[in-house]
């Protein structure tokens, strides 16, 4: 395993310093979330579709490493980066344990600065959960994915979209602040463990626009429309039948207009192709 360390940016410093502290309690709060594990699972279920025998794997912000050994456990190799000190000490601790140099490589990198391994080529390009809500403007990343993907490489993208409809909702108990926050434009203010940084969210439009002509979408799907945020634990420990329900029915609709581009997370597949599309 090679452990790579580079100074974080200045303008990521908070972020860092959230994470860092979160990256002690992450995983547990994940074991007891019932709505985490279910949307992680619908995750892997997406990437696995277009994975390929020995594909090889750039993950951005890869945080504890979670979805890192679960892929390097499927037989792919991966290359975890991420920002954080505590979340980069979080995998290297995992990847030890779990006797996994051999699948996951480590650097510690801002996915704004990729500079260093540029001279790599990878099949997939992966980022979870809402990692790249923390850039204010996605090409800042993008722009990096013609040099690191193999021609018809694949990115698997999830991110936060502007419409949460469990967020909006809360417009009828007059919540208004709450249920807009995620459309101003400026960004928002997150709190984690403390810290506070700003998250933007992006339609799956801007998206696309980001990852530019040579990337055509494969697959753009739903995280949680009908299936609360993950925020509201209290549902699957009072609700437990309706939870699993409302699960299947996201299970149904995710591929599908109009729910397919909102939710508390989308995904969103697409195939890079060196020829210029005009
Ligand atoms: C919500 S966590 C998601 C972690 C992981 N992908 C998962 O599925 O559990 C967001 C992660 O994004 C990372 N992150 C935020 N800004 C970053 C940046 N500029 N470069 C690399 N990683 C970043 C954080 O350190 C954190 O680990």
């Amino acid at each position: 395993m090679i452990v790579e360390q580079k100074l974080s940016q200045d303008v990521f410093s908070d972020v860092n310093k959230a994470f860092t502290k979160q990256s002690m309690i992450y995983d547990s709060y994940e074991e007891n979330n019932k709505i985490l594990a279910w949307m992680r699972k619908q995750v892997h279920k997406a990437a696995l579709s277009f994975l390929k025998k020995d594909d090889t794997i750039l993950e951005l912000n890869s945080g504890t490493g979670t979805d890192a050994v679960f892929f390097a456990k499927k037989g792919f190799r991966v290359l975890a980066t991420d920002l954080s000190d505590g979340m980069i000490n979080e995998i290297n601790r995992k990847v030890k344990l779990e006797n996994l140099s051999a699948e996951i490589e480590v650097m510690q990198h801002s996915y704004t600065e990729l500079n260093p391994i540029h001279n790599r080529k990878f099949d997939f390009i992966f980022s979870n959960f809402g990692g790249l809500n923390c850039v204010s403007d996605l090409n800042l990343v993008t722009k990096h994915f013609s040099s690191f993907l193999k021609n018809n490489g694949i990115v698997c993208l999830v991110i936060m979209p502007p419409v949460c409809p469990w967020e909006l909702i809360q417009l009828l108990r007059g919540k208004i602040k709450f249920a807009l926050r995620r459309f101003n434009k400026s960004g928002l203010p997150a709190n984690i463990e403390g810290v506070s940084f700003y998250t933007y969210y992006f339609s799956y439009r801007k998206i696309m626009n980001a990852l530019g002509p040579n990337f055509k979408l494969l697959k753009l799907m739903s995280l949680g429309v009908f299936t609360p945020i993950p925020q509201m634990e209290v549902f699957q420990n009072k609700f437990p039948r309706l939870l699993s329900f409302l699960n299947s029915l996201d299970e149904i609709t995710a591929g599908y207009f109009p729910f397919n581009r909102i939710g508390d997370h989308i995904i969103v597949i697409a195939r890079y192709s060196v020829e210029t599309k005009n």
